[in-house]
């Protein structure tokens, strides 16, 4: 990039120096600059390059080209800093080794992501342009947006400069660029030309819109073509058109051979000089190919570097390639390829040119494209991996073969989030793919597709689809597809559908040797769960006892089968079997799965009552699920941290996320995330006292599951409110899950809740009963909701002093979990009882000052890991790592990591140990 001084833009160049201000004192941030072509992105990239001081400048730049080498970008990027890829944690570091190339691919693509980010953070203050990202490699992109989202600590700021149409970088701050203000675009015309007539003036003024290279490209023109003006006046056309034509023009004036040595340099996605010159020469010698390349130099159109070679304006390349007839691009991809044979590294790079230069169906070249696809998937660069799939499809004679390779595209392009991309290449596989194997996998990809832009109900039906049209030739594999569908009907809350699902199961034979039985019999079963049918006990335990072997690396059954054990209330066994995964996957840099298994795993917490763990995992899920671009699970997670919300008081925040997860849940329909909102703001209510309100939300919650699991709280709105029928119908939804889960704390809660149903004199016996069990297992929150529905009928009927006594255990516990409005309603009944209230001191190591984020680093570091482990664990950056530390230490009331070991966090909701 050169240096360019700025003429007006003024609001934007403070943007970018507030930016670069923070930068010294550990400040991080992400900025896309966005903009029509020639609007000056590119040059306000250059004056944040000029203005940074005492900065480490890392720059990168897209070029547009079909053949797409994977993590190109950052391979450009993190040149200056690969040297320290030693200091990484080893998994992160195998991980972008894997991407350069230099290595295995581990790891799943967010990794990569994350190794960005702690090199970065590693090399602060750190100030990397990247522009033209619209053309970045969709790898590199997406390693680029992780990073970005997740920077916190270490004086990191990244600039992205894209045109309008890009959408990659969804949820980044941006900075639009329009044209220059009226002022500004004067002073430049008259720099750039001073001795403009003034109607010339006035007609690019008009023209140009402002638009930067608009009004120093037709000022040129129009000075050299014709002094006196501009001609007959053109018809109007959008800048950027009339940009390409001026360019146009410039180029189609100059020689043949001029224009041949442009067109290969256009072709080339690497500005490697004498790569181009050698083709160059194929056709012109080498005098000739020299002789091109000054007057190319001379005409302005391009830039001589080194040993690179640059177009001076992206839109002049476009222009040279897109202006050339296809035979002439075709012949100038063969010239770069044979030139590739003997020079360089290039062997994929030549494939590519070879495919490029294909005029019809190549074997030869779509097996050789096909050898790229594969070592790009091998290295994670999946995106990558499906352009050459396609390619290589399009270049393929035999139908079979083609229907092939396009599946193996769509199932890359699932595996790089292009989802629309899979949708399209799995249809037209679909009619040239015959296997029952092949047709099974495109099923799975148009099922991911429509599970996450569509309904999964949607997603639903495609699998049972699919299962009917191999359930003779392939009945194990219908099998499989059956069972998931039943899971992805849990997902829309479709009884009805997993219903029928299920009776397809039961009349497939599943071979006996092929293990999938217990998993059949408890999706069998869930089915019937989803329909209000019990009854489930057995099968189900079944499939979580055989869960317990399989192992961690194999997350999707363990989560099944936990999540089937949360249905069935036995929260202590679904953390067994998700707990492992997610340790799993911190140890070895499965990012992705993560949010996955922390949604269980607070599941689990919450219905264990362990609020502040659940805490810090919906937070951590929540976070990774949004810097994935998770969105069923931010969803999902979104709701479960309103449920926690609505305990812990805090209104706004508890709306304003379960606002979200209704909107989520009702235009995607994913009801689960909708459903556990809809519970929060019912709990919510019901903490204040609201209980008609209550009634209202609780009532609604459309999912079978949750319905059950919010029963307990309907059946206390609905006395509260006197709304008696519905109190009573919910109770018979309770006392069913409690005969068919048996758990020690379901059945406390029943009978807590027959004695707030019941007028009869029995109400003190359940009571007494719910305690007693409540005592017996470790569900703080319920067992304190207990106490305090007694406390309250106990004051009515005048035992004061045996109220007292409830509502003060009542009123620990709340305090101890962080539930205001429960512990301020216990702390009211108390004082209407006249008892006394406990006295408590404010412990100065309450975990309940940190943050969610703070308390996990903290809780790490007591346990004696370092830094660097916490944050290989958490996915952070050690700065971000240390940056809570420094946070929670006043708040904690100590100065030091060593005082960490006196003070008491619970149980970390995180343990794994390196
Ligand atoms: N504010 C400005 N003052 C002076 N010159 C400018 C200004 N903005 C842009 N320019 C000049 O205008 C030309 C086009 O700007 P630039 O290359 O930054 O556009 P861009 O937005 O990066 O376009 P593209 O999307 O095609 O890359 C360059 O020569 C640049 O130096
Ligand atoms: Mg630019």
């Amino acid at each position: 990039m050169r240096g360019a001084s700025l003429t007006g833009r003024v609001r934007e160049r403070q943007v970018v120096d507030g930016l670069l201000a923070g930068m010294a004192d550990g400040g991080c941030g992400a900025l896309i600059i966005r903009g029509g072509p020639g609007i000056g992105k590119t040059a306000l990239l250059e004056y944040a390059r000029d203005a940074a001081q005492d900065v480490r400048l890392l720059w990168a730049n897209g070029v547009e080209s079909e053949a797409e080498l994977p993590f190109a970008g950052l391979h450009q990027l993190l040149q200056p800093v690969m040297h320290r890829l030693k200091e990484l944690p080893r998994t992160q570091a195998a991980a972008l080794r894997g991407a350069m190339g230099l290595g295995p691919a581990t790891g799943d693509r967010f990794l990569v992501g994350l190794a960005v980010l702690t090199l970065l953070a590693g090399s602060g203050p750190v100030l990397c342009l990247i522009d033209d990202a619209q053309w970045l490699d969709r790898s590199s992109a997406d390693a680029l947006v992780f990073a970005s989202r997740r920077l916190t600590a270490g004086g990191v700021v990244l600039l992205f400069a894209a045109r309008d149409d890009w959408s990659a970088l969804a949820g980044l701050d941006e900075l639009r660029l329009t044209g220059l203000e009226p002022a500004a675009a004067e002073a430049l015309l008259r720099e750039r030309a001073p001795g403009l007539a003034p109607q010339l003036r006035e007609r690019i003024m008009n023209e140009a819109l402002g638009n930067p290279l608009a009004l120093i490209e037709f000022a040129k023109t129009a000075g050299a073509a014709d002094p006196q003006g501009l001609g007959a006046p053109q018809a109007p056309l959008p800048v950027t058109r009339k940009l390409h034509e001026t360019f146009h023009r410039q180029v189609d004036a100059l020689p043949e051979a001029v224009r041949r040595l442009l067109l290969l340099a256009a072709a080339d996605d690497t500005g490697d000089l004498e790569l181009v010159l050698r083709a160059a020469e194929l056709a012109d010698g080498q005098a000739g190919a020299e002789r091109a390349l000054e007057s190319a130099e001379t005409a302005g159109l391009i830039r001589i570097d080194g040993g690179l070679l640059t177009f001076r304006h992206p839109l002049v390349r476009s222009a040279v390639y897109q202006g050339a007839p296809f035979t002439r691009r075709c012949a100038a991809h063969r010239a770069l390829a044979d030139v590739l044979l003997t020079y360089g590294e290039g062997a994929d790079r030549r494939v590519w040119h070879l495919a490029l230069a294909a005029t019809r169906s190549d074997d030869a070249i779509g097996a050789a494209l096909e050898g790229v696809a594969h070592r790009a998937g091998g290295r994670s660069g999946y995106a990558t991996a499906a352009a050459a799939y396609e390619r290589a499809a399009h270049l393929t004679a035999d139908r079979r073969q083609r229907g092939l390779r396009l599946s193996y595209a769509a199932e890359a392009a699932v595996q790089s989030g292009q989802l629309g991309q899979a949708r399209d290449l799995a249809r037209r596989a679909e009619p040239l793919t015959h296997d029952p194997a092949r047709l099974a996998g495109l099923a799975r990809v148009r099922a991911a597709v429509e599970f996450e832009l569509g309904f999964p109900s949607d997603a639903g039906e495609v699998l049972v689809k699919s299962a009917e049209s191999i359930e003779r030739t392939d009945p194990e594999r219908a099998a499989l597809m059956l069972a998931h569908s039943i899971r992805t009907f849990s997902f829309s809350g479709d009884a009805g559908r997993a219903h029928d699902a299920a009776q397809r199961l039961s009349l497939i034979d599943v071979p006996p040797g092929s293990g999938l039985t217990p998993l059949v019999r408890a999706m069998r079963a869930m089915a019937d769960l989803l329909a209000g049918r019990g009854g489930v006990g057995s099968p189900i335990h079944e499939l979580i006892a055989a869960a317990h072997h399989v192992p961690a690396h194999r997350p999707a059954e363990r989560l099944l089968a936990a999540s089937l054990a949360l249905i069935t209330a036995q929260d202590t066994i679904a953390l067994e079997l998700a707990e492992p995964v997610a340790e799993h996957a911190r140890t070895h840099g499965m990012v992705g799965m993560l949010p996955h298994a922390l949604e269980i795993i607070t599941e689990a917490q919450l219905l264990g009552g362990r609020h502040l763990d659940a805490l810090t995992s919906a937070t951590e899920g929540y976070d990774l699920g949004r810097d994935t671009g998770q969105l069923h699970r931010l969803a999902h997670l979104g709701g479960l941290l309103a449920w926690l919300t609505a305990i812990s008081g805090d209104h706004e925040r508890c709306r304003m996320l379960a606002e979200a997860g209704i909107r989520y849940g009702n235009d995607h329909g994913v009801v689960p995330a909708g459903a556990l909102s809809t519970w929060a703001l019912g709990l919510l209510e019901l903490g204040m006292g609201r209980a008609a309100h209550a009634v209202g939300h609780l009532e609604s919650t459309r999912h079978p599951i949750v319905a059950v699991w919010c029963a307990a709280d309907l059946i206390e709105a609905g006395v509260r409110a006197n709304r008696t029928e519905v109190a009573e119908r919910s109770l018979r939804t309770l006392m069913e899950w409690d005969r068919t889960v048996r758990r020690p704390w379901v059945s406390a809660m029943a009978l807590r809740c027959r004695a707030m149903t019941t007028s009869g004199g029995d109400a003190g016996q359940h009571f007494e009963a719910a305690i007693e069990l409540h005592e017996r297992c470790a569900q703080p929150y319920q067992h304190a909701r207990t106490c305090l529905a007694y406390g309250e009928w106990l004051r009515r009927r005048r035992s004061r002093a045996r109220a007292g006594i409830q509502l003060r255990t009542a009123l620990r516990i709340f305090e101890d979990l962080g539930a205001r409005p429960w512990a301020d309603r216990a702390r009211a009944e108390l004082d209407a009882a006249g008892e006394p209230r406990p006295g408590h001191g404010t412990d100065a190591a309450s975990p309940h000052r940190l943050t969610p984020q703070e308390l996990q680093v903290v809780r790490l570091a007591a346990a004696g890991l370092s830094n660097r482990d916490i944050a290989r664990q958490l996915f952070l950056s050690p700065k971000t790592v240390a940056q809570h530390l420094y946070k929670a230490y006043p708040k904690l009331g100590i100065t030091s990591r060593t005082q960490l070991d006196h003070l008491d966090f619970g149980t970390p909701a995180a343990t794994g140990r390196p």
